[in-house]
């Protein structure tokens, strides 16, 4: 085997990874030239080590997604430290984890992108045009959202509904949750981790798949078992820095 054909070999097995640079996210992936969706590894600035992503090129491009439910194959009941370094498989159902959420979103600004298809089969979007959470020393707290924008919510104000009022909520495990929270009730009865406030919450994902599953207020839904059948979590910087506009 000569020199070019074992650099050829390591190129293919390395499958998207695109030569020594290594991408801060998605949307640096895709202003590289790959528009096409699929894994890609990155290493965001404030991580010591790369890992991989799904990123979905739709909606502009460049989306890092972390969270995708789609047939309830995996199981969301896991613990602390199972979502704090991600579990699933990222083409399927996952939670990439909440230690590189945390480096993904404290680098930079990011928006934050959520998709839901309803049971009747219908596709619902809810932006936030910011969207951080805190290390684990504060329990990877939910700490900034932005301002909403989509579908996903009808008959209320979206500053009551969907993911809002878990802001500045710690995240919650069935096995750890911070001490100002009086029982670990809510991971354990709706079967998944999340940022529960003190009535559990108007929205989880990543309960037990599809019956807990609910988002407040789905138009045409009731407020708890929404029988949600797709949902997708992603991230976006809020500036493309190839060009200045998001
Ligand atoms: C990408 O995201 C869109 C929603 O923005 C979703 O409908 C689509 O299924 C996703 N594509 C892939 C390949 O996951
Ligand atoms: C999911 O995992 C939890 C925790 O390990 C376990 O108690 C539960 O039985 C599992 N659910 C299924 C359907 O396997
Ligand atoms: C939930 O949705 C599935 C299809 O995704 C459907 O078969 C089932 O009847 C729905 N259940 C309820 C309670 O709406
Ligand atoms: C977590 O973040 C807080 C506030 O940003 C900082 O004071 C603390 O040192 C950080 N802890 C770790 C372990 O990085
Ligand atoms: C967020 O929660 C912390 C800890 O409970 C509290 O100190 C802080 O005031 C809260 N911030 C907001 C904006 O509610």
């Amino acid at each position: 085997m000569n020199i070019l054909a074992v650099i050829l070999v390591i190129s293919t097995l390395s499958g998207h990874a695109t030569g020594e640079l290594l991408h801060t996210d998605c949307l640096d992936v895709y202003n590289t030239g790959f528009t096409e969706s699929g894994v890609f590894s990155i290493q965001p600035p404030w991580s010591d080590s790369s890992f991989n992503v799904f990123c979905n090129m739709s909606d502009g491009g460049g989306w890092t997604v972390f969270q995708r439910r789609i047939d309830g194959s995996v199981n969301f009941t896991v613990n602390w430290e199972g979502y704090k370094e991600g579990f699933g498989q990222l083409e399927h159902e996952f939670w990439l984890g909440n230690e590189k959420l945390y480096r993904l979103t404290n680098h930079g600004e990011y928006q934050l992108r959520i998709d839901l298809v309803s049971s009747e089969g219908k596709p619902y979007y809810a932006k936030y045009d910011f969207f951080r959470i805190n290390n684990e020393s504060d329990y990877y707290r939910l700490s900034g959202l932005g301002e909403y924008n989509g579908n996903a919510v009808s008959g209320i104000d979206p500053d009551k509904a969907g993911l809002r009022p878990h802001l500045n909520q710690t995240f919650k495990a069935y096995d750890l949750d911070d001490n100002s929270f009086p029982v670990r009730y809510c991971a354990k009865v709706f079967e998944g981790a999340w940022w529960f406030n003190a009535y559990c919450g108007n929205t989880n994902l990543n309960s037990l798949y599809p019956e807990y599953i609910f988002w407040n207020h789905l138009p045409g839904e009731v407020f708890t078992t929404n029988n949600i059948s797709f949902t997708q979590m992603s991230i976006k910087p809020r500036v493309d820095p190839s060009n200045n506009k998001t």
